[in-house]
């Protein structure tokens, strides 16, 4: 399956820089609503962006201390994950959540994985409180319910602890929601921003281009915030 360029068209009739509080309905839309189970089914052994945006993920996550123990802690949850993580060093103890159970068993930094569809439960089967931080590499554009998976994600992790979601600007287009589809991304950037604030319990989320502005490869931008005390 390729893995296309997002089409950038302008933000009229989303109103997502408003960062609305509800989300028109047919705002998660997307050109395959079908299984994402069978989607996802097929291996996929690739890296879905550039060697500078994989190293710029690994930047960010080694700058906030995610995954060490002295720093912000070891307990790590990669939701949306697949065979690669992109730490630059192994999280103490790293949970990969995905759709794909050949990808994940061959990811080396994950101490455990397992198969959960958040689109079709949100609900993510860990308890209170029981993780350091929280990742979303890439993969942020394919939920149709991710203002409940935010809030999900508030939940399991410990107070102080960061949820940092990056992106980037190609995607599968059948399974990316349709305001994914219609924004470009400054508008990606406004959408993840306002997840965060519709579900409530995160610090002020900052945004930031983690790849050079001058860059001619894969723009990496992570958005990201920590859950509240
Ligand atoms: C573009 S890949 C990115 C994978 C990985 N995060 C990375 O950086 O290489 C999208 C990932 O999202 C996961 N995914 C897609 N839909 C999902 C869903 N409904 N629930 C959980 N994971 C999903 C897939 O398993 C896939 O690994």
């Amino acid at each position: 399956m390729a893995v296309h360029n997002c089409v950038e068209r302008d933000l009229q009739g989303w109103g997502v820089t408003d960062h609305p509080p509800d989300h028109p309905p047919d705002f998660f839309d997307r050109a395959d609503p079908g299984p994402d189970a069978q989607f996802y089914a097929p291996d996929r052994f690739v890296t879905h962006i550039d060697p500078g945006a994989i190293a710029a993920v690994g930047a960010l996550y080694e700058e906030l201390g995610l995954g060490d123990p002295g720093r912000a802690g070891g307990d790590v949850l990669d939701l949306m994950s697949s065979w690669v993580s992109h730490f630059r060093v192994a999280p103490a103890r790293l949970v990969a959540l995905g759709m794909n159970a050949n990808e994940l068993a061959a990811n080396p930094q994950a101490a455990s994985w397992l198969v959960h569809d958040l689109n079709v439960d949100p609900v993510l089967p860990f308890a209170d409180a029981s993780f350091d931080a929280a990742t979303c590499c890439v993969s942020v554009d394919y939920l149709t319910r991710p203002v409940e998976v935010f809030r999900e994600v508030a939940r399991v992790l410990r107070p102080g602890g960061a949820f940092a979601v990056t992106i980037s600007n190609r995607c599968f287009p059948t399974k990316a929601i349709r305001a994914w589809l219609h924004t470009g991304d400054a508008g990606h950037v406004d959408i993840v921003d306002g997840y965060f604030r519709a579900a409530g319990g995160f610090t002020e989320p900052v945004a930031q281009l983690r790849t050079p502005p001058e860059s001619r490869g894969d723009p990496l931008w992570a958005v990201w915030a920590t859950r509240e005390a």
